[in-house]
């Protein structure tokens, strides 16, 4: 790869920056301090700095993170992070000035961009959330910071890292190409009654060939999400602990938008106390967008008192009367859900299964194999629930009335 044969070119002269000042003359490892106020500027320019090819910040050091982040177009560059990365919860700054994307009105901290780059070292980002979990009880309107957005970059690993209470999302891929991310550990926790609330693991958006693989997730929103026009993803070995599940989407939001997730595989997954396991949603209803999901293969879970632990959902965020009125635009075809095993929460009773679809063969192709998920023994057998479906694979013969379409 790319980036091995880069970083067995580095070679030291360490030049320790002090605040905000580099030495020209650096080559090779650059190694940050904390300042003792903001550290944003020192990181900006050493990462922009092409001689020093690493950026170190060790172990003993916090940088504190106090204005943003544009850290795009970079080149061959290793992040070596050991220590903590900690973004100042000074809300007032963060509403005016974090980044912005239309996407879902969504804001970043911190932009990291460009090719061949490498963040790793075994440190910590600490996204500060407490303060906005419970200001955000308060105003629902606040823009909450993602930690790290993979923004416009190719050939980019992150790998090594825990990632901490993040005020929305951890991390969002957009507009990436070959991101991988492995042996992450996300953990959004609150101290007060307020949860953390939306607290993604990972959104990928407008990207293609990613993996994210190896890692731990406990969080209070979606473990992994791909969102409009993600293909070419692998996602294996999560343990994922208190989420939303491994989603598709939500796709086909915003009218005029043709949204596509294609050749998507989740493997490998142990899912504990979520809402979902497997999960698929698009919006339906008038005003929307459109869309198509296809090949999309969800295998080897593991599930553990999970609400809904295999679902289609083409009626998200969209009344029964208004789904039958205007269906859902965004088609699902050719999707595989092999080897699911474990528990339901009884949430929804005894069904384990839930494949709502609109009408007209908007899902096609949809495929059970393996499928040995129970719910809680006082609701006795399992069910499956279906709608506008007609199943293929070894175990669809068993799903009673889902065979049959309406
Ligand atoms: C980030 O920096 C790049 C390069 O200087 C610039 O082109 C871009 O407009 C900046 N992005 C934002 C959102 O400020
Ligand atoms: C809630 O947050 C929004 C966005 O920052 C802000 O415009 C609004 O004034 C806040 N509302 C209150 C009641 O603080
Ligand atoms: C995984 O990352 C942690 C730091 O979060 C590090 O201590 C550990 O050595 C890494 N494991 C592997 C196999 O690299
Ligand atoms: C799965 O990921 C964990 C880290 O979360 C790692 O220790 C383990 O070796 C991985 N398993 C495989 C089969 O790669
Ligand atoms: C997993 O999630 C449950 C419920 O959200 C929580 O009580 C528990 O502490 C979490 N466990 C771990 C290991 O994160
Ligand atoms: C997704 O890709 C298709 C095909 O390139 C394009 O027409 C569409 O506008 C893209 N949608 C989004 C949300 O980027
Ligand atoms: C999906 O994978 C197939 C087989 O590798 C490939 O031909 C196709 O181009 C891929 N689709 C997208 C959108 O990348
Ligand atoms: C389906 O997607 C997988 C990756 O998830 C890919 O390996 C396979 O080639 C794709 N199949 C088709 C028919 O595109
Ligand atoms: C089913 O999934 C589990 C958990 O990922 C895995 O250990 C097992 O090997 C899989 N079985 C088959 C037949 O693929």
């Amino acid at each position: 790869m790319l980036l091995r044969s880069f970083l067995t070119r580095i070679v030291p002269p360490v030049v320790t920056l002090v605040g905000v000042t580099a030495n020209p003359l650096a080559s090779g490892t650059c190694t940050l301090t904390a300042s003792g106020s903001d550290d944003a500027p020192a990181f900006l320019k050493a990462a922009a700095d092409p001689s020093c090819s690493t950026v170190t910040i060790p172990q003993s050091t916090t940088l504190n993170i106090a204005s943003r982040l544009n850290m795009t177009g970079l080149a061959n560059k290793h992040i070596n992070l050991e220590g903590t990365v900690r973004f100042s919860p000074d809300l007032p700054y963060w509403e005016g000035n974090a980044f912005s994307f239309p996407f879902q009105e969504s804001f970043t901290f911190w932009l990291l961009g460009g090719s061949n780059i490498m963040l790793d070292g075994g440190g910590t980002l600490d996204g500060a959330g407490q303060a906005w979990y419970d200001a955000f009880a308060k105003n629902s309107s606040l823009s909450r910071p993602i930690i790290l957005t993979v923004y416009q970059a190719t050939d980019i690993t992150v790998q090594n890292i825990k990632m901490i209470n993040s005020p929305m999302w951890f991390n969002l891929v957009n507009e990436g190409k070959r991101v991988t991310y492995r042996n992450i550990t996300i953990s959004a926790a609150t101290t007060s009654k307020n949860p953390a609330k939306n607290t993604d693991g990972w959104d990928t958006y407008r990207s293609d060939n990613v993996i994210i693989a190896d890692s731990n997730i406990d969080n209070g929103d979606d473990c992994v999400s791909f969102k409009p026009n993600s293909t070419n993803i692998l996602v294996s070995n999560l343990s994922c602990n208190g989420s939303h599940g491994i989603s598709v989407g939500s796709l086909g939001q915003y009218a005029g938008e043709y949204d596509i997730v294609e050749n998507v595989t989740a493997t490998n997954i142990r899912m504990s106390n979520a809402q979902n396991g497997a999960r698929i949603k698009a919006w339906a209803g008038k005003n929307v967008g459109s869309g198509i999901v296809k090949n999309i293969t969800f295998e080897g879970f593991v599930e553990t008192n999970v609400d809904n632990p295999v679902i289609i959902d083409q009626c998200y965020m969209t009344s029964d009367s208004d789904c039958a009125k205007d269906p859902s635009n965004t088609y699902i075809q050719d999707v595989w859900f092999n080897n699911i095993s474990g528990t339901s929460s009884g949430k929804e009773k005894a069904v384990v299964v839930d494949l709502s679809c609109s009408p007209d063969g908007r899902c096609s192709n949809v495929n059970v194999n393996g499928i040995t998920l129970s719910p809680p023994s006082k609701y006795g057998a399992a069910s499956y629930s279906c709608q506008n479906v007609e199943l293929s694979g070894n175990d669809a013969a068993n799903f009673g009335t889902c065979k049959t379409t309406g």
